[in-house]
């Protein structure tokens, strides 16, 4: 049975997972959609081009990895390094399809009005704007405190003006000034009724569903944004989904849930998203406190992807990749009775992926001493030995998979 993804279902998980980013700012990615497209309906924007307009919002900052980076965009309006992610966000959304009509959109949602490039359309142009300024308003928000936006109205209206005439199309300013009129649209920003809104989204020219061939650049593109994150961690969910397809392969799986395994690699830590960079790049051991922080991400993985219909079984193998045979890994705490061996597969070439890359606390450990590294794990009560074993049959092979993962 071949696995249909709805893509408005791995938009929202998109732009969950994007929100992770944020850490202590979560939806940003969602404030931004919904007030565009509020703005964009006072300018009286056709349904289909709301809808593009709202998951441009959602995915606007998808070249955004980095914590530190995000920070940056929200605090410094004016920050010389700000178009990098623009950039990068167009790179990531253009090879796709559907994705690709919200290229030019994310592309310039950081050029103000007056330096437009002549070839984009009307429509892009203007959405482009309408992300600009929801983004800057929820960086204003977002630098006051979120718990009443009401109470910020008049102070934001007057910063969004003292730039206006260059920053902003004369008439999406006019569209905004008669949107933040309303007390409704401010009140609108907080979590419970931004959740509210979203489910309220129809976006029937989203509701196509893809398969499996169509779905993995997806998935890839997920990877990407996560091994962005960090220099040490690059390529590491490609390295770990090369390697779990191929002891995939050699346990003799189906195709089928071969190819499901290498979507859970690619997935695998998504939920890194969430962790603040200097806690991914601490080069030295965390602390107690720092380990908790640590360990949320497999559990955001799984909160993220189960929520797409089709991928219920994907996530459990993505998100168990640090649960442990005899019970004692996180965070479900789940046994071997509960583990599948595609779970397995998953957290070995993890294990075996990460000890293969230089980590800010050592080095990475050359491929003849990795299978001893992984019986120590084995010895433990962690990883399957048939699995371990079957990795260091062909270390040549596994290795290979790992490591040149492209
Ligand atoms: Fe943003
Ligand atoms: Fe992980
Ligand atoms: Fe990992």
């Amino acid at each position: 049975m071949s696995i249909r993804i709805d893509l408005k279902s791995a938009v929202l998980a998109l732009s969950d997972a994007l929100d992770l980013v944020g850490v202590n700012d979560f939806q940003h990615g969602k404030r931004v959609a919904v007030m565009a497209r509020e703005v964009g309906l006072a300018l009286g924007l056709p349904r289909d081009r709301l809808d593009d307009l709202f998951c441009a919002g959602l995915l606007h900052d998808i070249g955004v990895s980095c914590t530190t980076e995000q920070q940056r965009l929200a605090w410094e309006w004016e920050w010389a390094g700000k178009d990098a992610h623009c950039r990068r966000g167009h790179h990531l959304l253009r090879p796709f399809g559907h994705l690709s009509r919200l290229a030019e959109t994310v592309r310039y949602h950081h050029t103000p009005w007056t330096e437009l490039p002549d070839f984009l359309s009307e429509a892009e142009a203007v959405q482009g704007n309408l992300v600009l300024l929801a983004d800057r308003v929820d960086a204003l928000l977002i630098r006051q405190g979120l718990d009443n936006p009401l109470a910020l109205r008049e102070g934001i209206c007057a910063e969004v003006a003292a730039t206006a005439d260059r920053v902003l199309a004369p008439e999406v300013f006019a569209a905004f000034r008669a949107v933040a009129a309303r007390e409704a649209f401010w009140i609108g920003l907080a979590p419970r009724h931004v959740l509210r809104y979203l489910a309220d989204m129809a976006l029937p020219d989203w509701r196509v569903t893809i398969d499996f061939p169509q779905f993995h650049p997806v998935a890839r593109l997920v990877s990407s944004i996560v091994d962005a994150k960090s220099p040490f961690t690059a390529s590491h969910s490609m390295g770990v989904a090369k390697l779990a397809r191929h002891l995939g392969e050699r346990l003799g799986l189906p195709e089928e849930s071969v190819v499901q395994v290498e979507i859970a690699g690619l997935m695998h830590d998504v939920g890194k998203l969430c962790v603040p960079d200097e806690i991914v790049e601490k080069p030295a051991r965390l602390t107690a406190t720092e380990f908790s922080v640590m360990e949320r991400h497999s559990f955001e993985t799984f909160q993220i992807l189960r929520h797409i219909p089709g991928m219920e079984t994907i996530a459990e193998w993505a998100a168990f990749h640090h649960e442990a045979l005899n019970g004692r890994g996180y965070p479900f705490r789940h046994a071997a009775d509960r583990l599948r061996p595609e779970a397995r597969i998953v957290a070995v070439a993890d294990v075996f992926q990460a000890l293969c890359q230089h980590r800010p606390y050592r080095g990475a450990h050359p491929p003849e001493e990795i299978p001893r590294l992984l019986e120590g794990f084995v010895a433990r009560g962690v990883l399957d030995g048939d699995l371990v074993a079957l990795a260091g049959e062909d270390l040549d092979a596994s290795w290979r998979a790992a490591t040149q993962a492209g």
